[in-house]
C-alpha cells in the first residue's frame, strides 16, 4: 500500500509532499528537505506554483539519487505547448526527466494538449503523463483520442469531497487517483467526527484524513511547511481505520459522490 502501480509501469508512492502555496526560496527548500529526510519519495509541484527551482535545489542537495525520488510537475494550460513548457520545467528543476507530468486543469477542453503531453512521454522527458481536475466525462473524452493513456488524475479529494463516481470511473480505466488538499487546506482538521476517530486511535486528525485516502487506494499529497507536521503526515502506515471509522468518514461527503473533478463550482481559469 506504500506504492501504487501506474499504467506506464512505474510505481508512485502513496504519500507525498505537495508544495502548492509554499513560497519559492527557503520555505520550499526547507519543506522539501524535511520531507526527504522524513522518508518521503514523492514531491509534487507545478509550473503555476512558481517554486520548481527551489524543489530542484532541495532534491539535489538531499544527496538522494534522483531515481529514488518520484517528481511530478504540471503543465500550466494557459500556455500553448506542453512540450516546450516541460523543457523549461526540467531546466528550472535541474533534472533531465520527470516521473509524472500532468495537465493542471482542463482549460480549453480536455484533449487539445494531449498530443504535446504524448510527445513529452515519447521523447523521454517524463516517464508518466496524466491530468488534474478532470471529471469522469473529461477522462472519457480524453481516452477516446489518447494513444498513450493518462496514468493519473489528481483532484481535490478527502472524506468531505469523496468523489465516488469519479473514483469508480478512474479505477475502471486503470488510472490512479491522487488527492490534493486531503486536509481541506487545513479546514477539515477541526471536524468533530475526524477528531473523535483520531482520539480513539491515538492519532492526529491529519493522520486520520491521510490514512483514509491511502485506504481508498489513492496517492495522497498533504502540504505542510512545518517539519514536525511533515513527519507526522508520513506516519500513516502503522495503523488502520476499521470499517466503522471508514464509514463515518465516508458519510462526511458534501459532493453527493460526484463524478466532477473541480474543487470549486466555477471554472477558476475562465
Ligand atoms: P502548514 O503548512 O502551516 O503546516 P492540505 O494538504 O489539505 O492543502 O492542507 C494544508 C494545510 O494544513 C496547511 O495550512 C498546513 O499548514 C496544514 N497542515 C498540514 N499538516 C498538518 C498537520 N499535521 N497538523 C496541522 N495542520 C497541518
Amino acid at each position: 500500500m506504500t506504492q501504487l502501480k501506474l499504467l506506464n509501469g512505474t510505481e508512485i508512492p502513496a504519500v507525498g509532499l505537495g508544495v502548492w502555496q509554499v513560497e519559492d526560496g527557503a520555505q520550499t527548500e526547507q519543506a522539501v528537505s524535511a520531507a526527504l529526510e522524513a522518508g518521503y519519495r514523492l514531491i509534487d509541484t507545478a509550473q503555476g506554483y512558481g517554486n520548481e527551482a527551489s524543489v530542484g535545489k532541495a532534491i539535489r542537495e538531499s544527496g538522494i539519487p534522483r531515481e529514488e525520488i518520484f517528481l511530478t510537475t504540471k503543465f500550466l494550460p494557459a500556455k500553448d505547448d506542453p512540450y516546450v513548457e516541460a523543457e523549461k520545467s526540467l531546466e528550472r528543476l535541474g533534472t533531465d526527466y520527470l516521473d509524472l507530468y500532468l495537465i493542471h486543469w482542463p482549460q480549453g477542453g480536455p484533449t487539445w494538449a494531449w498530443p504535446g503531453m504524448e510527445k513529452v512521454s515519447t521523447a523521454g522527458l517524463s516517464k508518466g503523463i496524466g491530468v488534474s481536475n478532470f471529471s469522469a466525462a473529461e477522462l472519457a473524452e480524453l481516452a477516446k483520442v489518447a494513444e498513450i493513456p493518462a496514468a493519473v488524475n489528481q483532484v481535490y479529494f478527502s472524506p468531505f469531497a469523496y468523489r465516488r463516481a469519479l473514483l469508480d470511473a478512474s479505477n475502471e480505466a486503470g488510472l490512479v487517483t491522487q488527492a490534493y488538499s486531503p486536509l481541506g487546506t487545513g479546514e477539515h482538521l477541526t471536524d468533530a467526527v475526524v477528531g473523535r476517530i483520531a482520539e480513539e486511535l491515538g492519532r492526529t486528525p491529519a493522520q486520520v484524513l491521510i490514512r483514509w485516502g491511502v485506504q481508498k487506494g489513492l496517492s495522497v499529497i498533504p502540504k505542510s511547511t512545518h517539519r514536525e507536521r511533515i513527519v507526522q503526515n508520513f506516519a500513516v502506515f502503522d495503523f488502520e481505520l476499521d470499517e466503522q471509522a471508514v464509514a463515518a468518514l465516508d458519510a462526511l461527503d458534501t459532493t453527493n459522490g460526484t463524478a466532477d473533478g473541480l474543487a470549486a463550482t466555477t471554472k477558476w481559469w475562465s
